[in-house]
C-alpha cells in the first residue's frame, strides 16, 4: 500500500474515532434531568440516590434501575431517554465509571 493511501486511511480512521467518542460519551445530560424531573423526581426527590440509601454500586445496576422504573411508571422511554436519564442521575448523584457493560 502507498504511503499517500496509508495517511488518507489514517486520517478517516481518526475522524470515525472523533465521531464515535462523543457519540459514546451517550446520554445528553439536560434532557436527562429534564425527563427524570417529569417522571421521577416527584416520587424520590432524589433521597434514594443518596449514599447511605442506595442500593446502586455499578453503571450496570443503575441502568437496570433506570429501566426497571421507567417501565413500573410507563414513561414509554426509548433507549435514548434511558441513556439520558442515565447520564444525568449517574452524573449528579453517582459518579460511577463505565465498566463497559
Ligand atoms: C412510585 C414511586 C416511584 C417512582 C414514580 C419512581 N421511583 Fe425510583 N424508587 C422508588 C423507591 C421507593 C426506590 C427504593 C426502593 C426500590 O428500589 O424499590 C427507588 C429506587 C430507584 C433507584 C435505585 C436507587 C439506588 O441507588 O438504590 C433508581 C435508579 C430509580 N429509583 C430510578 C427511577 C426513575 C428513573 C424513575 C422515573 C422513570 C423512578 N425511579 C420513579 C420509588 C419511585
Amino acid at each position: 500500500m502507498s504511503k499517500r493511501v496509508n495517511r488518507v486511511l489514517i486520517l478517516c480512521f481518526g475522524s470515525v474515532l472523533i465521531s464515535l467518542s462523543s457519540f459514546a460519551s451517550g446520554g445528553d445530560f439536560e434532557r436527562g434531568k429534564m425527563l427524570y424531573e417529569n417522571q421521577c423526581q416527584g416520587c424520590h426527590e432524589s433521597v434514594v440516590h443518596i449514599e447511605s440509601r442506595r442500593t446502586v454500586d455499578s453503571l450496570h445496576k443503575l441502568r437496570q434501575q433506570v429501566v426497571r422504573w421507567s417501565d413500573e411508571v410507563e414513561t414509554k422511554w426509548g433507549k435514548e431517554d434511558i441513556a439520558d436519564v442515565l447520564e444525568y442521575l449517574n452524573k449528579q448523584h453517582y459518579q460511577l465509571e463505565d465498566e463497559h457493560t
